[in-house]
């Protein structure tokens, strides 16, 4: 519930932080889950990302600026491939796309999931394999969906009576058969440490499973004949830590399959358990490796098959955040910093809102340390915000800085790989940061940043 105008968070002024937040006994120490696996502490005090100087990507590249670890991006990915070995690991581009990361899960052997055309066509400009793509949405256009078709995606997720429809009357004309799954709504709602199982799924993703409606969409597919029913598919949420939320929707699901069985006689060979695995954001979080998921889902999916006499069918997997989110931090420069007697201190960023919405649409909790040096000063209880017209404009709610943190020290928020950059807006005309990515010592530009000449181009009137 919104208690204030300007979002819960503002209302809640409690200069203690959250009971969980302790006060750390080295505010300049790292705690390793949150940060890329490169990021070290250098002898000058100032954070390095593999050998390299925040100060010096500050320098060359300014700030706000996205800097992702490689490495780490690339090392997640081939520990999902390990762990998932026979399955098939799409990493979910909605969580952050852009052409270098596609080469990069490409090179590493992961598939890719896309929800929309311009996804789509990074993906493709990239030279990601179309078979290896699965296309998802629950309102992919005609032209989308033909599009997908002409490019040889491997499989698209359908989400509605409409759109078996128009890929139907689409793979007719161009005499193809289209590999798809079937996007079930199992009532299962999971994020964080909680999840809720429910009769009914009232959501806007997917065909219902206590309706009806996924089973009569797979009826109507296998009737028709004219696209290929490979299986069915289910996500359940996000930022998931607890997994008896994927015991429910593979126990619902896995009996769908079951029912399909009988009433048609036909075993779909494929299965998605969808992504929403979880990262740390805060020293609260304790993420699963993807051993451990790997160990949890093959439990899950197998005691379900033998339950339901199936047999157990080719997994995949969705995983997004898990990959990307970890891999990334926000460099920001502290503009201002304002003690308000007894009530907080405000750190102001060159950012905010506009490079992360999370903290202000979720309520999502991050971490932050000054990055350009070490400090020798008391830990002091700060919120880190943004520079936009925009009270609930905060990118890290409670968190332990330095007490004497000032104007042109550079701060790093750890996490921000997934949903930070792929979910930027210009609020305010500030144009969105850059990606750069390290690898070696070495940085590279990714994505650039935006300029104000970029923002007139699109204002043609
Ligand atoms: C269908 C589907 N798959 C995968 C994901 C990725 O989720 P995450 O980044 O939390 O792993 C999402 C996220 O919304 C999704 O909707």
């Amino acid at each position: 519930m919104r208690a204030h105008e300007a979002g819960a968070l503002h209302a809640d002024i409690n200069n203690r932080g959250p009971a969980w937040l302790r006060t750390p006994e080295d505010v300049n120490a790292l705690l390793p889950t949150l940060w890329p696996r490169s990021v070290t502490r250098g002898a000058d005090g100032a954070l390095a990302v593999a050998g390299l100087s925040v100060r010096d990507i500050a320098a060359e590249f300014g700030t706000p600026v996205y800097v992702l670890d490689e490495a780490d991006l690339r090392s997640r990915c081939r520990d999902f491939r390990a762990a998932f070995p026979t399955e098939d690991v799409y990493y979910a581009g909605k969580a952050f796309l852009c052409r270098a990361v596609v080469r990069m899960i490409a090179e590493e052997g992961l598939h890719l999931d896309v929800c929309t055309g311009g996804e789509l066509a990074t993906a493709l400009s990239a030279g990601m394999p179309p078979e290896r793509i699965g296309f998802h949405g629950n309102n992919k256009s005609v032209a989308e969906l033909g599009r997908a078709l002409d490019a040889g995606v491997g499989r698209i997720i359908v989400d509605s009576f409409t759109e078996i429809d128009r890929l139907t009357a689409l793979a007719r004309e161009r005499g193809v058969r289209p590999r798809v799954l079937v996007r079930v709504t199992v009532g299962v709602e999971a994020h964080t440490h909680e999840f809720i199982a429910t009769a009914h799924e009232d959501q806007k993703f997917g065909f219902s499973l206590a309706g009806g409606a996924a089973a009569n969409a797979a009826f109507k597919i296998l009737d028709e004949g004219v696209l290929e029913l490979r299986g069915l598919h289910s996500h359940i949420g996000s930022q998931i830590f607890d997994a008896s939320g994927f015991e429910v929707s593979a126990r619902r699901v896995l009996a769908l399959q079951a029912q399909i069985r009988d009433a048609r006689g036909v075993e779909l060979p494929e299965l998605d358990l969808g992504g929403g695995f979880g990262i740390a954001y805060t020293t609260q979080d304790d993420p699963a490796t993807p051993q451990d998921l790997a160990k949890r889902l093959r439990k899950i999916v197998d005691s379900e098959c033998a339950a339901e006499n199936l047999a157990v069918p080719h997994l995949s997997i969705e995983p997004g955040r898990a990959i990307v989110g970890p891999a990334v931090f926000t460099l920001y420069e502290v503009g201002t910093v304002k003690d308000l007697d007894g009530i907080r201190t405000y750190v102001s960023v060159d950012g905010g809102m506009s490079d992360n919405i999370r903290t202000a649409l979720y309520d999502a909790s991050y971490s932050a340390t000054l990055a350009s040096r070490a400090s020798g000063a008391q830990p002091m209880l700060a919120r880190v915000v943004g520079k936009h017209c925009e009270s609930g404009d905060i990118v890290v709610k409670d968190e332990f800085l330095p007490a004497d943190v000032q104007p042109g020290d550079l701060v790093a928020v750890p996490g921000t790989g997934a949903y930070c950059r792929s979910m930027a807006s210009n609020y305010n005309h500030v144009p969105r940061p850059p990606v750069i990515a390290v690898r070696d010592g070495q940085a590279r530009l990714i994505v650039r940043r935006e300029t104000e000449d970029d923002l007139l181009a699109l204002d043609v009137g």
